[in-house]
């Protein structure tokens, strides 16, 4: 039997390629070893979003190197974005690579092996949703949903347009199935996948009432899948976030408490040269709808700090902002410049890399105590957990998330994969603490038992 081994980079669409990339392996009768060193298929799932992605991809590349070089039967793979940026050049600067390919080619993986071709060989046309190829999911009771691959729009510091295609939605009757298919399996959460999901159907031929598939539509029909509990989606672009979306928050029950609205940049002179679109205005806008329509939802973002020409006055407007939305969670990134991109030949007014770092913490210390805060409405409330395993701290203690996206640790005796109530005690910027009811969940078991104890004892 042939063992595999599997790193992934990147963000959560690479997690599910990796799990289909898994199941296409296993499919094929390979075994995951749980080390490097003891596999005979070195694979790499790559990410290119920034330098930082690259460089610690390489110093992993360097080790398959040193193990194919100790046996010369090690298969070494590279997929990803990292990959389909360099394509052929793989090759030439990495001559131990055996099979190179995009996001867009996983499935060419499984023909490779099966050849008996020894040359190196790449593969980067963008066709093919890793959504069909069979699965390995991490955890049994969360599934990913790739509801489409590419991206459309023209950010001038991302490479992913170039690394993933132009936009291409699934069938939404396909969704449903796939979705229908995972709850039978025993997944109780769903996360929806693409590079700007409300986006979702646009390139979809008008249905037989002639209406178009929208993102808010295929979230109804994906509501109505009995045994989803908790849908999520990652990531909307502002510019797209339609009222629809916002209700169908409001309305279905299943669609969690939690909006990740990309902002980028405060100033609307930076929003500009990065081609987002929408201004300060605009994006305020959008947060004031979902607002008005979703009280306590959260909203998490995404910022670039240090985009080149963003001035003082430019990164106050950002930190205006952060201020004014009050943000439950942010990512924060140092710009950095991408090969191919717009963004990346720009060679004025760069900032330089001490006001970077100074900016950025500037900007993390704002976010910081302004997500503690927010935090603050869910102590002494009662939340439902999805548990995920035991605490990272505290073994002796559980972790789960909530439907706003927070992860709680805490007292208590669910089992991964179970909904339960837990009262919050105390919140920091990051997480909640607190303990589980156990006299709901006692009165619960006792419910659901064939042979309560009540009627035992007559
Ligand atoms: N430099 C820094 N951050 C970037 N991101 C995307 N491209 C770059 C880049 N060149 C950030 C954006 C995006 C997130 C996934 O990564 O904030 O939303
Ligand atoms: Fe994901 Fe972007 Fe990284 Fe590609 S480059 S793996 S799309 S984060």
């Amino acid at each position: 039997m042939k063992r595999y081994h599997l790193t992934t980079f990147g963000c959560q669409m690479n997690e599910h390629d990796s799990e289909r990339m898994k199941g296409m392996l296993e499919s094929l009768g390979y075994v995951e070893a749980p080390e490097r060193d003891e596999a005979e298929l070195i694979l790499f799932n790559t990410c290119s979003i920034r330098e930082a992605a690259d460089s610690r991809f390489l110093t992993h590349l360097g080790e398959a190197r040193k193990l194919k070089r100790e046996r010369s039967e090690v298969v070494v793979g590279v997929g990803g974005c990292w990959a389909q940026s360099l394509k052929e050049e793989v090759f030439e600067r990495f001559p131990f690579v055996d099979v190179a390919f995009g996001p867009g080619q996983v499935h060419m993986l499984a023909e490779f092996l099966t050849s008996d071709s020894l040359s190196a060989q790449g593969y980067f046309e963008f066709e093919g949703f890793t959504g069909h190829l069979p699965s390995r999911r991490t955890r049994p009771f969360q599934g990913w949903l790739q509801i489409s691959v590419g991206c459309n729009c023209a950010c001038s510091y991302c490479i992913v347009p170039s690394t993933r295609g132009r936009e291409v939605s699934r069938p939404a009757g396909e969704l449903v199935e796939e979705v229908a298919a995972m709850a039978a399996d025993g997944v109780r959460e769903v996360t929806l996948l693409g590079q700007n999901v409300n986006s979702y159907g646009r390139d979809l031929p008008r249905g037989e009432d002639g209406q178009r598939a929208s993102f808010a539509g295929l979230l109804h029909k994906l509501d109505a899948v009995d045994g989803i509990e908790r849908i999520r989606y990652t990531s909307p672009h502002p510019k797209d976030m339609r009222e629809d979306v916002i209700r169908a928050h409001a309305e279905l029950a299943s669609v969690c408490e939690h909006i990740h609205l990309p902002l980028q940049s405060g100033s609307s002179r930076i929003l500009k040269a990065m081609r987002r679109t929408y201004d300060r205005s605009r994006y305020l806008d959008r947060v004031a709808m979902i607002r008005e329509h979703l009280p306590d939802v959260a909203i998490s973002t995404d910022i670039i700090v240090g985009f080149p020409g963003e001035s003082e006055e430019d990164f106050e407007q950002t930190l205006e902002v952060v201020e004014q939305v009050g943000y439950d969670s942010a990512f924060t990134f140092v710009f950095s410049p991408r090969r191919g991109t717009e963004a990346a030949t720009i060679t004025e007014d760069l900032v330089p890399h001490p006001v970077k770092s100074a900016r950025m913490e500037r900007l993390v210390e704002l976010v910081q105590r302004e997500a503690r805060a927010r935090s603050q409405r869910f102590v002494g409330r009662t939340l439902e957990v999805l548990v995920e395993g035991t605490s990272r701290n505290d073994p002796e203690r559980l972790r789960g998330r909530t439907s706003h996206n927070k992860v709680v640790n805490f007292t208590g005796l669910a089992a991964p994969g179970e909904l339960t109530d837990v009262r919050i005690d105390s919140a920091t910027s990051q997480t909640l603490a607190g303990e589980e009811l156990l006299r709901d969940r006692v009165t619960r078991a006792l419910r659901a038992s064939p042979n309560p104890p009540a009627r035992a004892a007559r």
